[in-house]
């Protein structure tokens, strides 16, 4: 082997060698660089904390009728139930709901019962999150459905005047979140 073969040969392996660790290091980097953000994303920006948090005026809200906010990205009902709907939500047996969780953040573990749902002891308000515990459409409301709440015409699912699943698809009732009147005529979501 001439003094130049071999010289070739050496630098050859070198360069390989170099180029190998070369493509490892920027693929450790290019890694680092991917994981960052993911990371990043589980400390809330300051925007989506300035979002965690909304007012909700309801001044205007008639009996019988319900407002749809977004919250979060989410629709959000909130209803002011009539004395029938409150009456046939609470006359419900907790035997017949597929259910039987309260759903309410407010009120963790406890049971589907309408006084566990509603923002008011009274009944007259409801909040939840306006999409179906099954695939996640938005229901449709003002008394659709069997009965008499909300339907996801989806799949067929049948939410009642609590927002309780009654019949269809969907496995849970809608999720009430955590919410709370400021003043009277004032929701805070979250
Ligand atoms: S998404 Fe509502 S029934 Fe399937």
């Amino acid at each position: 082997m001439s003094h130049a073969d071999d010289h070739a040969g050496t630098g050859e392996g070198t360069r390989r060698d170099f180029l190998y660790y070369a493509t490892a290091g920027a693929g450790a980097v290019a890694t680092g660089a991917a994981v960052w953000p993911l990371v990043n994303q589980m400390n809330p920006s300051a925007d989506v904390r300035s979002l965690a948090s909304i007012m909700v005026d309801v001044s205007g809200v008639e009996v019988g009728t319900q407002l749809t906010v977004k919250w979060l990205g989410k629709p959000v009902f909130i209803r002011r139930r009539s004395a029938e709907e409150i009456e046939s939500a609470r006359a419900a047996a907790l035997t017949d709901l597929p259910d039987t969780g309260s759903e309410n953040a407010n009120k963790p573990g406890t049971d589907a019962s309408d006084t566990n749902r509603s923002l008011d002891d009274a009944g007259e308000w409801l909040v939840m999150m306006g999409v179906c515990t099954h695939l996640g459409c938005v229901p449709l409301g003002d008394g659709a459905g069997e009965f008499g709440g909300w339907f996801c015409p989806c799949h067929g699912s049948h939410y009642d005047t609590s927002g309780r699943i009654r019949k269809g698809p969907a496995p849970r009732n809608l999720p009430v979140p955590v919410a709370a009147f400021t003043d009277e005529t004032t929701i805070k979501l979250g």
